[in-house]
């Protein structure tokens, strides 16, 4: 069984629906560790909940991405971590954590990309008018949600929907879609995101 590490920086609703499955025998991995930007977030409770510890950090501690890089590489490597899930995570993943986990780290993004990177893909969607968006789950890489796509999924949007009303559809999309590809990449592993870092 692989060892994960979760970064979230709000809410935490993924993490707890990978808490979820996880729980249910459903995904073969043990989150070893919460990697949380954000002193107050809500995703930090959960984890105490669920009894996972939290490496919290707050980035205006540290004088460069490098610097607080270095630190949560510690962290994940004393905890013998293999794999990284990024679940609402505010922040570039520099190089410090891209040499040691690079085609190991995975995000997923509310939107189809490449349309809408970076913040309030919703609010982006809901502006553009589209008939269409969705989730994205990516390998990550340097950019911006510009990683090496793993699977999609869309949604329809309804001509009175309203941020509230996409965000419910996206996160409920998100919280199966998450959990059944982790559960593909943590078991059919190396195959799979060696071919995709490659092709791709
Ligand atoms: C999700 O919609 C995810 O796609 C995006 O950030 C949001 C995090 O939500 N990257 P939550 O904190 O998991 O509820």
């Amino acid at each position: 069984m692989k060892n994960i590490a979760v970064f979230a920086s709000g809410s935490g609703s993924n993490f707890q629906a990978i808490i979820d499955v996880i729980q249910a025998g459903e995904l073969d991995a043990n989150i070893s560790i919460l990697v949380c930007d954000k002193p107050n977030a809500y995703a930090i409770k959960r984890a105490r909940v669920a009894g996972i510890p939290s490496f919290i950090f707050n980035p205006k501690d540290y004088t460069s991405k490098e610097d607080y890089e270095k630190d949560i590489a510690t962290e994940l490597k004393s905890k013998g971590v293999e794999f990284v899930v990024l679940a609402g995570y505010m922040r570039l993943i520099g190089d410090t954590l891209l040499e040691e986990y690079e085609g190991r780290i995975v995000n997923i993004h509310p939107s189809l990309l490449p349309d809408f990177p970076g913040k309030d893909a919703i609010g982006q969607a809901l502006d553009a008018k589209v008939k269409v968006s969705g989730v994205t789950i990516h390998f990550v890489d340097k950019g911006m949600d510009t990683g090496p796509i793993i699977v999609q999924e869309r949604v329809r949007l309804d001509q009175f929907e309203t941020r509230e009303s996409l965000q419910g559809k996206i996160h409920s999309i998100e919280h199966k879609l998450y959990p059944s590809t982790l559960q593909m990449l943590l078991t059919q592993g190396g195959e799979i995101y060696g071919k995709k870092a490659r092709t791709n």
